[in-house]
């Protein structure tokens, strides 16, 4: 399997010639280096409502005539822009052919902000996904604050590769993401969600250093980098 990260919370899994990405949001990111436009997937993931994760949804769906994979009612909201949806719900998991994704809790909010009409539209509740194929477990943590379910997670699950915001100020921060790598047992960690905008300004690399004191492997990202990993 090969990941690439693109950047925020974007991650893209290419297995078997066939492939997904998380949370597109490149066009908005400055530090992203892949255009919307040169991404080509077979599904199209949310963890949850909110611009930064959802932004480049759409076009990518469209263009590509593949599904939105979100909770019932964002799903539902992006079946009215237009694109074919699995609307799911947490704790289940649903096989896309190539890979299966299981809906797994995260805490957070997840409206989506209409400024036209100064309403806030409810985007069901934020997640995170479990990613299996080829034997591999992968882990999209999505945005998040610290809970100690995450210890029930890694108990149940074998992670291969886990990504993990450590930006703070809309998420857990790097020192609550570090007791999370430990309760995830993840075989990797992979740290996301920072330096995108002022406020989530971290050195992901310190965080590496520290899960390695820890014992844990880390491995920074930039926008573009790809990682392969196999049973
Ligand atoms: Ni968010
Ligand atoms: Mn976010």
């Amino acid at each position: 399997m090969q990941i690439v990260y693109h950047g925020h919370s974007a991650v893209q899994l290419i297995t078997s010639g066939k492939s997904l990405i998380i949370d597109p949001f490149l066009s908005g990111n400055e530090h992203a280096v892949t255009k919307p436009e040169d991404v080509q997937v077979q599904a199209v993931l949310l963890t949850h409502a909110h611009q930064d994760h959802i932004l480049d949804a759409a076009p990518i769906a469209k263009a590509n005539d593949a599904p939105v994979v979100a909770n019932f009612e964002l799903a539902a909201y992006m079946s009215w822009q237009g694109v074919q949806t699995i609307p799911m719900n947490l704790g289940g998991t649903v096989d896309l052919g190539f890979a299966q994704a299981k809906m797994v809790p995260a805490i957070h909010t997840s409206g989506i902000i209409d400024n036209d009409n100064q309403t806030i539209i409810y985007g069901g509740i934020a997640a995170g996904y479990i990613v299996r194929a080829e034997g591999l477990t992968v882990l999209h943590v999505g945005d998040t604050a610290l809970f100690s379910d995450m210890k029930l997670i890694g108990e149940q699950e074998n992670i291969d590769v886990a990504f993990i915001p450590i930006g703070d100020h809309f998420t857990m921060g790097p020192d609550e993401a570090l007791q999370a790598a430990e309760w995830y047992r993840a075989k990797l960690v992979v740290p996301v969600h920072y330096n995108t905008f002022q406020p989530i300004r971290q050195d992901a690399e310190a965080f590496v250093q520290k899960l390695e004191a820890r014992g844990i492997a880390g491995k920074v990202m930039a926008p573009g980098d790809k990682l392969d990993i196999s049973k």
